[in-house]
Order: C-alpha cells, then sequence, then structure tokens
C-alpha cells in the first residue's frame, strides 16, 4: 500500500447486496474508504474510488419475487437508497457500479470467456449443499446447517462449469506468503494460508437453478456464479470489456487496485478467488486487501437478519437536529439541512474509526457516540478552536498575531517522538518553544498511520497534542496581565502563545480534513484560510511547515462547530431505533395484511423487503416463561377506537393516536409510520394495553400500548382487531 505519493492510488469497497437497506455496518467500511480517498488525492495522488451494489443472484431473485416487483425494479430501488445514502453523507466515491450495469455484463462475460479460452473452465456435474444465503455450495452432510451462518442448506445437484482452482493452490501460496499480495490484519492472512494449503478444491462457477444473473455466453442456460460476477466489478468499473480507447486506457491506468477494503467475512472471496481468477485471465493480481472488523450491536454482529441494526439515518437526524437547535440557541443563522447532514456524518466518521480498533470487532452504541463526541470534538478540538480564537478577536482585533517560534533544525520532538506517552517534565515555558517541533512531527506520523488503517493510534497522538496545547493555554493564561511586566512584555507574550494556538490548530485541521471533511473546512475558514478543499487540490495540505499560517491573516467570522450534546440525545436516537417498543406485540398470525402504504417507491420496496424477509423465516422467537392467571389479570387489554392518527414531525416511525375507549379518550404514540399510513387507521378498533405506566417519547406523553402481531425478522407490526363489532372499553381476558 503506497503511503507516500504515488501516481495513482485505486481503492475500493465491497458492493453492497441489495436485499437488505443500509445499515452503520456498511457505512463503515464505506467512510473508512473516503478517509482514505481523501488523505490520497490531497497527497497528490491520482484518487480512483469505487463502491457500488451487488444485486444479482438467488436471494435477491427470491426477495423480489416475495416483493411482487420484478427484480431490475427492485434492485433500481434499493442500489438507490444506498447511494442516495452516499450522497446525504457526502462520500466522495468517482465510480458506482452496479452489476446490473450493461458495461458490467459485458465485461463479466468477456472475463469469462478469457478463462475459458486459456483451458480453466469445464462442464461436470455437482451434487452439494448450496447456502442461499451465503451463494455458496458448504462442505456439510445432508441436512445440516450453513456452518458460516447456520441457516438451513438446500441440496442441489447441477450440471455446472467449474473453475480450476485447484491448479492455482501454489501459485497463491507464494503470492500471500511472499507478500506480493499484502493481506491485512496479519490474523486474516495467516487464516487465508491456512486455507489454501489445506487444499483447493475446483469451484463450481454457474448456476441452473434460478436466473437472475448473467448468462454464460454460449450457454443461457447457466447463470454466472455471483462471486464471480461481483468480484469482477472492480475491473469493469474502469473498464474491463469495453473496446473504447478511453475505457481501455483508464483500466491501463488503474489496475491493479492498492487496496480491496472489505469485511472480514469474505476475505476467502478476495484473498483465493478473485487472485485465482486473476492470473487464470493473465491480469496482475490486486496489490492489497484490508480487512475490517464488525460492528457490533448488543453482543453480536449487526445484520438485517438478525434485527439489530442501526440505520446510519438516525444518527444524521438525530445530530443533524441538535447541530440545527444549538446554533439557533446561540443565536447563530439556521444551518440548512446539507449542513447539519454533513455535521452529523463527521461526527459518526469520527467516532468510527476512534473507537473501533481497525481490523478488530467493537461494539457500537448511542451512550458512547455521545461520550465520544462530547469529550474529544466539543470539549477537545472544539473547545480549542473556539478559545484561541476569541482570544484572537479579543486581544488582535481578529488578525494571527505576528510572533513565530522559530523552529530551531536542532530541536527534536520530545513529546510526540515515537507517540510516546512520557510528558516531558519541563517547566511550561519550556514546553512551549518545544510545540512546533511535536507539531511537525505528529503531522509525519498521523499521515502515515492514516494511509495504513492504524486510526486509534493517529488519534491518540493527535489528542494527546490537543490537550497539551489545551494546559499550555492555560499555563500562559495570555488574558491575565501579570504583575510587573511592561505592556510591551504582554503585547508579546500575548503573540507567541496564541500564534502558537492559531498556527497549531492549522496544522491539527489540515491533518484532520480527511476524517471530518466538513467541520474542518469550517475551523479553516475561521482560521481565515478559505475553502479547505482548493487547500487540498492545491497540495497545501501535505508537507505543513510550521509557520505556514501568515501574520496578520484576518479570521473568518466565528460560529460554534461542535456544540455539546445533551445524554437524552441518546435515548432520542433508541427511540428513533425502537419505537415499536411502544407496541406491544404478540405471535399471533396476522388476519390481514399491513396497508403498507408511502409515497416514496423505495420506502415501498422497503416495505416489501420486510415481506420478503418474513417469507423466508419460519423461525419464531421461542415462549417466554409460564406465568400465572392472576400475572395475565394485571395486563389490561381494552378495545379502543382510533379517533386521530398523525405522524409527528422529524420522528420517521412514530404516529401520534388519539384513541376512544367509550369511558375516556387517550393519546398513544406507537411505532407503526413505516407501516401504516395515518389516515387508514381512523375509525379502525384496535387493542391496546390501558394501565400501562405513562411514558414520554419525543416530549409526548403516551398512555398506553397498542397490540400487534410481530412480523417476521424485522418485526413488522399488524395489528390485532376484530372480525365482530366489539363495543369500545370492552376488555380481552
Ligand atoms: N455483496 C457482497 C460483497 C461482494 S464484493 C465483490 C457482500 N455484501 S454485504 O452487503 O453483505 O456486505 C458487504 C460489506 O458490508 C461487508 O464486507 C462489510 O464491509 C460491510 N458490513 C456489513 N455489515 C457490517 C457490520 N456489522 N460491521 C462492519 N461491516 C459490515 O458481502
Amino acid at each position: 500500500m503506497p503511503d507516500t505519493p504515488s501516481d495513482k492510488f485505486y481503492l475500493t469497497t465491497p458492493i453492497y447486496y441489495v436485499n437488505a437497506r443500509p445499515h452503520i455496518g456498511h457505512a463503515y467500511s464505506t467512510i473508512v474508504a473516503d478517509v482514505l480517498a481523501r488523505r490520497h488525492r490531497l497527497l497528490g495522488d491520482d484518487t480512483f474510488f469505487l463502491t457500488g451494489t451487488d444485486e444479482h443472484g438467488q436471494k435477491v431473485q427470491r426477495s423480489a419475487e416475495a416483493a411482487g416487483i420484478p427484480p431490475q425494479q427492485f434492485t433500481d430501488e434499493v442500489s438507490a437508497t444506498f447511494r442516495g445514502l452516499w450522497d446525504r453523507m457526502g462520500i466522495t466515491y468517482d465510480g458506482y457500479i452496479r452489476t446490473t450495469d450493461e458495461c458490467h455484463k459485458r465485461g463479466v462475460q468477456k472475463l469469462w470467456k478469457v478463462l475459458e479460452e486459456r483451458g480453466d473452465i469445464y462442464l461436470s456435474s455437482y451434487t452439494g449443499q448450496y447456502c442461499v444465503s451465503d451463494e455458496a455450495f458448504v462442505d456439510v452432510p445432508v441436512g445440516a446447517p450453513c456452518p458460516e451462518c447456520g441457516r438451513t442448506t438446500e441440496t442441489i445437484t447441477e450440471e455446472n462449469y467449474f473453475f480450476k482452482l485447484s491448479e492455482y493452490q501454489e501459485k497463491l501460496i507464494d503470492l500471500i506468503a511472499s507478500g506480493k499480495l499484502h493481506i491485512q490484519p496479519e490474523a486474516v492472512r495467516n487464516e487465508v494460508l491456512s486455507f489454501v494449503r489445506s487444499g483447493l478444491k475446483d469451484l463450481s462457477i454457474s448456476r441452473t437453478t434460478f436466473d437472475w444473473g448473467i448468462p454464460v455466453p454460449g450457454n443461457p442456460k447457466h447463470v454466472i456464479y455471483v462471486w464471480l460476477d461481483a468480484l469482477a466489478n472492480y475491473i469493469t468499473a474502469i473498464g474491463y470489456g469495453s473496446d473504447d480507447p478511453a475505457d481501455k486506457a483508464k483500466f491501463e491506468r488503474y489496475w491493479p487496485a492498492d487496496v480491496h477494503l472489505v469485511g472480514k467475512e469474505i476475505t476467502r472471496f478476495h484473498c483465493v478467488y478473485w487472485p485465482a481468477f486473476l492470473m487464470a485471465a493473465g491480469l496482475p493480481v490486486q496489490k492489497s486487501v484490508v480487512a475490517n472488523g464488525w460492528l457490533l450491536f448488543e453482543e453480536s454482529k449487526m445484520s438485517k437478519s438478525r434485527g439489530n441494526v442501526v440505520r446510519t439515518e438516525t444518527i444524521l437526524d438525530a445530530f443533524g437536529d441538535h447541530y440545527r437547535g444549538s446554533l439557533v440557541k446561540a443565536g447563530q443563522p439556521e444551518p440548512d439541512k446539507r449542513d447539519c447532514d454533513l455535521f452529523a456524518a463527521d461526527v459518526l466518521r469520527y467516532f468510527l474509526l476512534r473507537e473501533i480498533p481497525f481490523g478488530q470487532d467493537g461494539s457500537f452504541s448511542f451512550d458512547a457516540l455521545i461520550t465520544r463526541y462530547n469529550a474529544d470534538l466539543a470539549n477537545g478540538y472544539g473547545n480549542l478552536v473556539s478559545r484561541t480564537l476569541a482570544m484572537i478577536q479579543k486581544y488582535f482585533d481578529g488578525k494571527v498575531p505576528d510572533s513565530r517560534i522559530a523552529l530551531e533544525a536542532t530541536d527534536e520532538p520530545t513529546i510526540l517522538a515515537g507517540y510516546g506517552p512520557e510528558p516531558p517534565g519541563e517547566k511550561e515555558e519550556g514546553l512551549m518553544v518545544h510545540m512546533p517541533s511535536e507539531a511537525i512531527a505528529l503531522e509525519a506520523a498521523f499521515g502515515q498511520d492514516v494511509c495504513r488503517f492504524r486510526f486509534a493510534r493517529a488519534f491518540e497522538a493527535m489528542w494527546l497534542f490537543i490537550g497539551l496545547l489545551d494546559s499550555e493555554l492555560t499555563a500562559q493564561a495570555p488574558w491575565k496581565v501579570v504583575p510587573g511586566t511592561s505592556e510591551e512584555w504582554m503585547l508579546q507574550h500575548r503573540s507567541r502563545v496564541l500564534y502558537l494556538g492559531a498556527e497549531s490548530l492549522r496544522i491539527i485541521t489540515a491533518l484532520l480534513y480527511p476524517v471530518m471533511p466538513h467541520t474542518t473546512a469550517k475551523v479553516w475558514a475561521q482560521l481565515g484560510l478559505g475553502s479547505i478543499e482548493q487547500a487540498a487540490r492545491n497540495g497545501e495540505l501535505k508537507n505543513l511547515q510550521w509557520g505556514g499560517l501568515k501574520p496578520g491573516t484576518k479570521l473568518g467570522p466565528l460560529a460554534p462547530i461542535f456544540p455539546r450534546a445533551d445524554k437524552g440525545l441518546a435515548q432520542i436516537m433508541t427511540d428513533m431505533e425502537n419505537p415499536t417498543q411502544s407496541t406491544a406485540t404478540t405471535n399471533a398470525a396476522p388476519s390481514a395484511a399491513p396497508a403498507a402504504e408511502s409515497a416514496k417507491p423505495v420506502e415501498s420496496a422497503t416495505a416489501e423487503l420486510t415481506n420478503a424477509a418474513a417469507a423466508e423465516s419460519s423461525a419464531n422467537p421461542p415462549l417466554a416463561p409460564q406465568i400465572t392467571i392472576d400475572d395475565f389479570a394485571k395486563v389490561d387489554l381494552r378495545v379502543a377506537k382510533v379517533l386521530v392518527a398523525e405522524r409527528i414531525p422529524k420522528a420517521d416511525k412514530l404516529l401520534r393516536l388519539e384513541v376512544d375507549l367509550g369511558f375516556e379518550k387517550r393519546q398513544i404514540l406507537a411505532g407503526i409510520a413505516e407501516y401504516y399510513a395515518p389516515e387508514t387507521l381512523i375509525g379502525r378498533k384496535v387493542v391496546i394495553v390501558a394501565n400501562l405506566a405513562p411514558r414520554k417519547m419525543r416530549g409526548l406523553e403516551s398512555n398506553g400500548m397498542v397490540v400487534a402481531a410481530s412480523v417476521g425478522p424485522d418485526g413488522a407490526p399488524v395489528l390485532a382487531g376484530f372480525i365482530e363489532d366489539v363495543e369500545l372499553g370492552a376488555r380481552l381476558k
């Protein structure tokens, strides 16, 4: 992996399956790639960052069938949600590949023909256990579950085309052991090596049991195995398979990829199958595969099938609202939606990189997100910016003072040398003159660490520096008049301290730009330096020299950057994710399908996705522990009629209901907005838990719960109701 300026840098994320909506697990891989891409661009590398969606295969076909829409329409809708989210977050992808793109299909068919011509494909028949979820044959006895995901496998006998993977065993070992294909982290590399050493079987690379895929050239009864199809995106997206000279030049320019960034569960496909296909086709192998660990939520991998996902939109909405509200409260102009979204995206970017040790699994929680935000961004970096710039405003009329501290060639960094945590034990005055060399030491190491995916190390050093600077500012107290000193001395002193602060901030901000592009742009502008994007393009954010900030520079308008967040924000996000907590659920079978209505086509596909998932899942949750009739009698279930149903602003999932119990009317909040259009509920009789303690959500009080069956792995609610007419207030016993 290059970490010094080089000619080109080609980086990819996995292409995401379209049978689930994006969650922060997907956003994690995409964010890491975006940080890398931005860092390489500012180094001057000709960077190409590719992402996209994986749209073929049986799993997608079944989801589309269950949704009752053609697979192309289905994949168009879900792919658009991924792309829309990346755009909302300001992800700077250079290419967005979809495996249903014509250029991709053409490229995959060309790759197939090349493999066939070179004698690496043959036709044979095969019987085995197939895991539809993982789109792979697995080596287990009939009836046994998939060893990877635990789902039921299907016995499939097929006439298949095979790829001669077994012939590539030695070449793969050489490739990996020699480091020609760099695999990171080490543990993954070792795992892959032992998998290859244990012996490779030829790989089945076509299917005849479904047709949602790319046809095998010359034998359209077969479609090409979804992983061969998917992996080829990395070359088709940059022109492989096209005869257009511009595409050919693009392919020559960017291939081989510098980094395939992948989740750790798909390293075998990227480190074994993909290099084997490439070698067989006579193409250079990618330079490296870097695996990220998993985001865990409540101890298990966040995934749609487990139903434990956190949606990125929740964080964007909640933090965006927090930002808007805080600025308005501070008397600032109201930020627009784009500003709020990008602010929130920066918070998530910083948190994920700082909190999850890269390459390992890490837990996500809203509490940790807020704690980290307040400690590092609001009280750390943000506070340093505001106090330094406010003092320059006050004492120097908003102009950077003129008192540069020269960096002497002999001055070795002491504090950050090797990122050593030892404090220097020097007097404050002494420490101050070292700061420039500390800043330069930070620059060299931080940039390299980011390029090598060592984010935690980089941030530890950065926040050590921020802490030092902060205590230095406090110790030097430029706001205090030192008794017995002249006015001239005071001016000199203030200038030195505040120049040190502002220039250090310039370096910190330039380094943090790839991580938090939006908020660093604001700090940059406040420092009076104009557009940070422009500076990145001009190469002004690399090779930072002490003294780059010109004295006399006029600061831009000052405004809060990271307003402190209240812990209550965690509850708001929890409510946004789990509004169904306000809905009691039972396992009763639904008597009628919910009226899944929505204006947006994407939403409709998503509602259908839920049904599709429900159709695939036969498992019901285990029964709750036994209770007595007295226990049951404590729950007062009543029949009520919906009088009013309306959406709650900025709460995507909640509806506000007013219900009539016959003897009283009350307000209930129900987490059903994604499944029921409010107008379809008016006049409908429902069952409520009438003696539940009131609870506040989004500032409104909910007095009870609406009872619904929870259907499918995502727990889609289906309201309980009656065929006969039932009088209001009747109790269910
Ligand atoms: N379509 C295949 C990849 C083909 S690449 C040629 C696939 N798609 S996926 O949507 O299931 O997952 C893709 C990637 O999303 C994972 O490899 C990982 O990078 C990211 N993540 C999905 N869930 C995640 C977590 N819970 N945590 C971290 N990353 C996660 O596999």
